[in-house]
């Protein structure tokens, strides 16, 4: 009776010291890329997409599951407000990143098509022409200084498509992300050296307008 009392004491211990920390509902994981390192070439190299995946935003998840823990754990409101900073920026780069690779595709699986349909209407109702949105995007884009995102964004206010940017890895909330392109050095610069408009000319080859349309779909409902 003895050893069966004392086995019943020490599962709630052990089932303890096994659980996650309380406040954490689950750990964020890397998602898989949708296609292989090298699938979006010429326009994005290999190298570049496994870096990137691998190393960047693998540092935004690890980074994000340190923050949540270390907030869980905070003792007073002080040191809470005082990892929000922390949240910010790996949430962000976890949740940006996330898109950004469903976002591209490659051109065999259709990257760089915008068929007749919601999302081509609706880019050339708000901004004249294709072309037009495409120059006014990469402008913008490149126009950030230091790092962040240019956005193709829906308004819901406005019910209008607008180009947007964050910086940083702030997401994008004042509006529905329709595409995203991530200007930090990272994601160019091994290939594209500091010409960042070669960069955002080359993305529009791979860009995943099929994403881009269900995403602008969904924000409409
Ligand atoms: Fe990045």
């Amino acid at each position: 009776m003895l050893s069966l009392a004392r086995s019943i004491i020490a599962r709630p211990a052990l089932a303890r010291t096994f659980a996650a920390p309380s406040g954490i509902a689950s750990l964020h994981t890397l998602p898989d890329l949708p296609y292989p390192y090298n699938a979006l070439e010429p326009y994005i190299s290999g190298q570049i997409m496994e870096l990137h995946h691998k190393k960047h935003h693998q540092t935004y998840v690890n980074g994000l599951n340190a923050a949540e823990e270390s907030y869980a754990k905070a003792p007073s409101v002080k040191q809470q407000i005082a990892l929000q900073s922390a949240l910010k920026f790996n949430g962000g780069g976890h949740i940006n990143h996330s898109l950004f690779w469903k976002n591209l595709a490659p051109t065999s699986e259709g990257g760089g098509k915008l068929a007749d349909g919601l999302l081509k209407s609706a880019i050339e109702r708000d901004f004249g022409s294709i072309e037009n949105f495409k120059t006014k995007f990469n402008a913008a884009t490149a126009a950030i200084q230091g790092s962040g995102w240019g956005w193709l964004g829906y308004n819901p206010a406005t019910k209008k498509l607008e180009i947007v940017t964050t910086a940083n890895q702030d997401p994008l909330l004042s509006h529905a992300p329709i595409i995203g392109v991530d200007i930090w050095e990272h994601a160019f610069y091994l290939q594209y050296k500091n010409v960042k408009p070669d960069y955002l000319n080359a993305i529009w080859n791979v860009i995943n307008f099929k994403e881009a349309e269900s995403r602008l779909a969904e924000a409409q409902k």
